[in-house]
């Protein structure tokens, strides 16, 4: 059934309004909370996408022989939608995750979504999903745009049928502990990404290979893993869910994008950011040893914004910066970039 958002933000069950008023705003995590609507749109390949419409949020049907299941032809976005003190709803960035996909898209040989039909739809969604949005400055709304093959395949060929979908859940750190540094072990056996591969595009299967590293980290204590190049297995590139900076002497480093490392929006964003604080930024490559070396070191996206890293261990060496404390830097484009998002800084950049 076809609603329109602004039907969509008025239905609601008490069942619904319990379930939100049930969030504790100043202590939720990075985490999904079903909300009431999402966002469908369907092509066929080679075809024009249909009308998208909001529906109830629940499960999709699609064949087991989608291509999606059997050969993970999908990509995801994401993106965050915030609640300003003079209830505006703000979206940073929007059209960077429209270019993203649809780069994805063309690696992934699926059709793309022009940014205006991507745009409109994370507005629909968004709006539908209104009351979701956490108030000022206790979260945001996460966003996530799946582009999937839904048409069923049994080869290895493209699926026939697409469907786009977006579906939102309110959202609060990602890592436990809040804005707390986190501590990271350096992978130097497994590998996320490889030359000619698709480490620099959003696609599903870059993600569930990570799990299992990522669960031993967390057995042993750590937060998360960073990963190293496949070739030397010396250069730092990225961590699970975000991207990597250091800073040292007051200048600001992150690994260069390659094709093996997620295009991050916040990472463009924060290289920019910086800039126009005055750093000096390098997008290089990145010697474990001279991570190990460096004054302080952040860790950036959407999910987890900027995160203070507060140690690293490689191989037997454990390596502790701002003795436990939030770093300098990261707090600066921390706070410069959530002012901007959340709409308490004059948007110069036009992000918003
Ligand atoms: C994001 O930061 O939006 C991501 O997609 C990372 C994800 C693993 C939560």
């Amino acid at each position: 059934q076809a609603i329109s958002s602004s039907e969509a933000a008025t239905v609601h069950s008490a069942s619904d309004i319990d379930a939100l008023s049930g969030i504790d705003w100043d202590n939720f995590g990075f985490g999904l909370r079903p909300t009431d609507f999402m966002y469908v749109m369907k092509c066929t390949l080679g075809g024009e996408w249909g009308k998208g419409k909001l529906q109830p949020f629940g499960n999709l049907e699609i064949s087991p022989a989608a291509a999606v299941l059997n050969y993970g032809q999908g990509l995801f976005e994401g993106l965050k939608a915030y609640r300003t003190e003079d209830e505006r709803i703000l979206l940073f960035r929007p059209e960077e995750n429209a270019m993203r996909l649809i780069a994805g898209a063309d690696r992934m040989s699926m059709p793309s979504l022009p940014v205006d039909s991507f745009l409109h739809a994370v507005e629909q969604a968004v709006l539908a999903n209104k009351r979701w949005i956490p108030p000022p400055g206790k979260g945001s709304l996460y966003i996530r745009p799946l582009l999937i093959g839904t048409g069923g395949v049994l080869g290895l060929n493209p699926a026939p049928e697409y469907t786009f979908v977006i579906y939102v859940s309110p959202v609060g750190c990602y890592f436990k502990g809040g804005l707390a540094p986190i501590d990271l072990q350096v992978e130097s056996f497994y590998h996320r990404a490889g030359p000619g591969g698709t480490g620099g595009v959003k696609t599903i299967g870059n993600y569930a290979p990570v799990l299992k590293t990522q669960l031993k980290a967390k057995g042993k204590g750590y937060s998360d893993v960073l990963y190293l190049d496949a070739v030397e297995n010396k250069y730092v590139e990225e961590v699970s869910s975000c991207n990597i900076f250091m800073v040292k002497d007051n200048v600001i480093s992150t690994p260069e994008l390659k094709g093996t490392i997620l295009p991050g929006i916040t990472r463009k964003s924060i290289v920019e950011l910086a800039g126009s604080c005055g750093y000096e930024v390098f997008e290089r490559p990145v010697d474990v040893e001279e991570l190990l070396a460096a004054d302080e070191v952040f860790c950036t996206g959407t999910a987890v914004v900027v995160n203070p890293v507060g140690s690293i261990t490689y191989e037997s060496r454990r390596i502790k910066y701002n003795g436990g404390e939030v770093g300098e830097v990261a707090k600066e484009l921390y706070e410069a970039l959530t002012n901007i998002q959340m709409g308490r800084a004059e948007d110069k950049m036009g992000w918003i």
